[in-house]
C-alpha cells in the first residue's frame, strides 16, 4: 500500500528534484550497454550500402560485421542480432535458402563466433529474408500462409543456425505451434544448450518499412501480414501468446514494436516475471533519426529516453538499431569511457 504521510505543504515532490546528484539517488530506472542488443544487416558484397529508410544503417559484407561486433564488445553490448540480405536470385517459393548450411547468415555466424567468441548471437527464424513473396512462411496457391507446413521448416532452419553457431534463435513469424517444434528439434540434434527468444506478442506493425527494405522483402511482399502477426488493438491477446510460448519452452519472450506496446511490456513482465525482450523496430528509430534532422528535437535525448522508457515498462533487454550509439552515450555519461581513468 502507498503511504502518503503528507500533503501540501508538507509534501512537496520537486525536494527531490533539486540536484543531479539527488536525482541520481531516487532514481527508479536506468539504462545501461548491458541492456542493448544491436541488430545487424550482412550482404554478399565488398562495400557496405546505406539503407535510406534506416539513417546510420548499412547492410554490411561479413568483414564489417566482425568490425561492428569488435566495437559492441568494446562498448559492452552482449549480444548482436543477425539478419541476411538474400540476393534476389536465392529468393523462391519455399525459402529454401533459409536451410542452406552455407547460406550467408550461417557463414557470418560461423565467422562470428571465431573472430569474436564473447559476444552473443541471435538469429531470426523466419523465412520472409529467403521467400519470393516476402512472407514468413510457404504459401498455398491461394496465397494463405500454411501454419503447420511452416512449423516444420522453421524448426528445420533453427537447427541450422544452432548448427552454425548461433546461441539463441529467435522464431519471429507468429504461426502457432513453432516454439514447442524448434525446442524440440534442437533438443533432438544435441543443442539444448541453444535458447529460444520467442517474438511472442509481434504486432502486424506500419513501422517495419525501413527493416523490409533493408532485407529487400519490401516490394515483394504481397498483401500484408495480419493473419499472423497480432492485431494492433489487441492486449489481452498478447497475454495467451506469450503464455503458449512459455509453455512450449521459451527461454525469453519479446514485445515488438516497443514504444507504441509500452501497456504490453508492463503486462507481459506482471503476468509471468520472464526475461522479456523489447525491440524498438525500424520505423521508430527512423522516426527519431528524421525527426532529429529536421531539427524538431534532440536526437541523442530522445533515443535514450524512448529506451529508457522500455526499461521503466519492464524491459530486461532491448533490440535497437542504436544500440552501439546509445552505449556509448551510456558510457560517456557514466564516466567509463576509455577517455577516462581507469584508476581508483
Ligand atoms: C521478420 C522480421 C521483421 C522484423 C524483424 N524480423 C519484419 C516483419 O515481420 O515484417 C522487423 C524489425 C524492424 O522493423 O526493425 N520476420
Amino acid at each position: 500500500m502507498l503511504i502518503t504521510p503528507a500533503a501540501f505543504p508538507d509534501l512537496r515532490l520537486r525536494r527531490m528534484r533539486q540536484a543531479p546528484w539527488l536525482r541520481a539517488l531516487v532514481r527508479e530506472n536506468r539504462l545501461c550497454a548491458a541492456d542493448l542488443i544491436l541488430p545487424v544487416f550482412v550482404h554478399d558484397h565488398d562495400a557496405p550500402i546505406p539503407i535510406a529508410t534506416l539513417p546510420g544503417v548499412a547492410r554490411q559484407p561479413l568483414a564489417g560485421i566482425i568490425a561492428t561486433a569488435r566495437a559492441a564488445v568494446r562498448a559492452g553490448i552482449p549480444a548482436l542480432a543477425v539478419f541476411p540480405v538474400t540476393p534476389p536470385h536465392l529468393k523462391t517459393p519455399d525459402g529454401s535458402e533459409a536451410l542452406n548450411p552455407e547460406n550467408l547468415v550461417c557463414r557470418t555466424v560461423r565467422a562470428l563466433k571465431h573472430a569474436v567468441p564473447e559476444i552473443g548471437v541471435i538469429c531470426d527464424v523466419a523465412l520472409d529474408p529467403y521467400t519470393s513473396h516476402g512472407h514468413d512462411g510457404l504459401i498455398d496457391a491461394e496465397g494463405q500462409v500454411l501454419n503447420d507446413a511452416t512449423v516444420a521448416v522453421l524448426a528445420r532452419q533453427a537447427v541450422t543456425l544452432a548448427a552454425a553457431g548461433a546461441d539463441i534463435v529467435a522464431p519471429s513469424d507468429m504461426m502457432d505451434g513453432r516454439v514447442g517444434a524448434i525446442r524440440l528439434a534442437l533438443d533432438a540434434e544435441g543443442f539444448q544448450g541453444v535458447a529460444i527468444l520467442s517474438y511472442a506478442a509481434k504486432y502486424a506493425s506500419a513501422f517495419y518499412g525501413p527493416f523490409r527494405d533493408a532485407v529487400g522483402s519490401r516490394g515483394l511482399l504481397s498483401g500484408d501480414k495480419k493473419t499472423y502477426q497480432m492485431d494492433p488493438a489487441n492486449a489481452d491477446e498478447a497475454l495467451r501468446e506469450v503464455g503458449q510460448d512459455l509453455a512450449e519452452g521459451a527461454d525469453m519472450v519479446m514485445v515488438k514494436p516497443g514504444l507504441p506496446y509500452l501497456d504490453i511490456v508492463r503486462r507481459v513482465k506482471d503476468t509471468f516475471q520472464m526475461p522479456t525482450f523489447v525491440y524498438q523496430v525500424s520505423g521508430e528509430y527512423a522516426a527519431l533519426h528524421f525527426a532529429a534532422e529536421a531539427g524538431a528535437l534532440d536526437g541523442r535525448a530522445a533515443m535514450l529516453e524512448s529506451l529508457l522508457a522500455m526499461k521503466r515498462a519492464g524491459a530486461d533487454a532491448i533490440l535497437t538499431y542504436a544500440a552501439l550509439a546509445a552505449a556509448n552515450w551510456l558510457n560517456e555519461d557514466a564516466g567509463t569511457s576509455t577517455k577516462s581513468s581507469s584508476s581508483i
